[in-house]
């Protein structure tokens, strides 16, 4: 994949992973279209793409991709600027912590808003111009998680909505295999970023946990999720060694991962079944 004057979108471009990945593919010559409600972090990115990669295009667009009236500004505004969509990145997401008998309802609809509703209604209101686009590799990532893999215990809301993500991305990649786009489900691992802190408790509040002593650092998730997109094809993409223990036990030995997932929650939530 050639990523010069690839028309980029990427959504929650403000921090983390879809921060270091707006620089990973800036650097080669990608012109990002930033996504994310503070438009003041959208300016600090877009002011470092111009530093360290001068000439490359960046445009913001400070917006809440849970709201139709952003998403709709959003295609407007990339229709007016390049008329047209080469690859758009969906991952903006917030996790969710917490065992279903004891969350807020509000916990679930929020997860699901966010990680599931506005990304496929965006990319809905954005597929004609990726349909449109004549670039030869055209793709849709979806930034999920391993928990989307198989529910995990302590965290219903956060699994549902990325294993939501995963069924209609399967259904996009046949859909969309004659029009040439590919559809990217990436499952990074523990990235240090401030999901623990941005993501929901069970009543509804923010998080405030400690980021996993086993984090990567996001530059590196982003270099993941580049290769990934270069790669294209594979149905889900993982990045390490838990991630690849869930995909594979929920075939050759469901009890086993229960197992293990039973006493991740004991020792998560001090709790027991
Ligand atoms: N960190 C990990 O360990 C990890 C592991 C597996 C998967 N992931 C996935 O990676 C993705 C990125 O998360 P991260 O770890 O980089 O966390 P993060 O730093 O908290 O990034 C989340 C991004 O989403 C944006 N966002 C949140 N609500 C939004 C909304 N309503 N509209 C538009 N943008 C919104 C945030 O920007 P604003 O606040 O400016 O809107 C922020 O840029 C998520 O989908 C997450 O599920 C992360």
């Amino acid at each position: 994949m050639k990523w010069r004057n690839k028309v980029v979108l990427i959504t929650g471009a403000s921090s983390g992973i879809g921060e270091a990945t707006a620089y990973e593919l800036a650097e080669r010559g990608a012109l990002p279209v930033l996504v994310a409600r503070r438009a003041d972090e959208l300016k600090r990115v877009a002011a470092e793409i111009a530093t360290r990669f001068p000439g490359v295009q960046t445009v913001c667009i400070a917006a809440d991709i849970t709201r139709d009236a952003d998403r709709r500004r959003i295609q407007e505004q990339l229709e007016k600027e390049f008329g047209r969509l080469d690859v758009l990145i969906n991952n903006a997401g917030i996790t969710a912590h917490g065992r279903f008998d004891e969350s807020d309802p509000t916990v679930l609809r929020q997860a699901l808003e966010l990680n599931f509703f506005a990304a496929a209604e965006l990319t809905g209101l954005l597929l004609p111009l990726l349909q449109y686009s004549r670039d030869e590799r055209r793709a849709i990532a979806l930034v999920s998680t391993p928990s989307g893999l198989y529910g995990v215990p302590g965290r219903f809301a956060y699994s549902a909505s990325k294993a939501a993500g995963h069924a209609w991305m399967e259904t996009l990649r046949c859909e969309l295999h004659d029009d040439g786009i590919d559809a990217v489900i990436f499952c990074p691992g523990y990235t240090r970023t401030g999901l623990r802190t941005s993501g929901l408790a069970a009543d509804g509040r923010r998080l405030s946990e400690e980021q996993s002593k086993h984090a990567r650092d996001p530059e590196w998730m982003a270099g993941r999720l580049r290769r990934a997109l270069e790669k294209g094809g594979r149905r889900v993409v993982l990045t390490g060694f838990q991630g690849s223990l869930v995909y594979w036990l929920r075939t050759l030995a469901p009890g086993l991962l229960e197992w293990l997932m039973r006493k991740k929650l004991k020792g998560d939530m001090k709790k027991t079944l």
